[in-house]
């Protein structure tokens, strides 16, 4: 069943304003703001009732909102944990050390990739090129880049986030 999903007013009023940055005709470039906001009103994920809300908000097919939620991995399509854990593993981080970054992540959290903490709080996944190659290995947990990480300072990293 498709869950329901409409921006509240606080955010039916920044929507707005987002398709007031484009011309007329060409407000679907908004589709990724509003993404992000349905994304962040939702909890941290896209729901397919988000993404159906946000197609007929732009007047467009839901196939292409799909198309972009699912290829930007700053988009969620099911729920995760409160600290969503996202480890570059392409090969300049690789090379860096991010698969050591990984099985840190794994042994501290006791989750493999693609789960979640039994407590809700921590959810792993690898990802592709975070756009900081050159201060690899790099990793993202929610909207903050963690670069130059070694296995130390990540764990230091989580420690902290797990006594929040
Ligand atoms: S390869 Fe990891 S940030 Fe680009």
């Amino acid at each position: 069943m498709t869950q329901s999903f409409s921006f509240n007013a606080e955010n039916l009023k920044k929507a707005e304003g987002f398709l007031k940055k484009y011309p007329k005709g060409r407000e679907q470039s908004a589709l990724l703001s509003l993404l992000d906001l349905a994304q962040t009103q939702n909890g941290g994920w896209l729901c397919e009732g988000a993404m159906a809300y946000v197609a007929d908000f732009l007047k467009i097919h839901p196939m292409r909102v799909l198309e972009v939620a699912s290829f930007y991995s700053l988009f969620h399509l099911k729920p995760h944990g409160k600290y969503h854990i996202q480890v570059c593993t392409t090969p300049p981080c690789s090379l860096s050390g991010s698969d050591q970054l990984l099985w840190s992540c794994k042994k501290w959290l006791g989750i493999g990739v693609g789960e979640t903490t039994a407590d809700g709080k921590f959810s792993l996944i690898e990802t592709q090129c975070l756009g900081a190659c050159t201060k690899g290995p790099v990793v993202r947990i929610n909207q903050d880049m963690y670069e130059n990480q070694t296995q130390e300072t990540l764990v230091e990293v989580l420690q902290t986030l797990a006594e929040r």
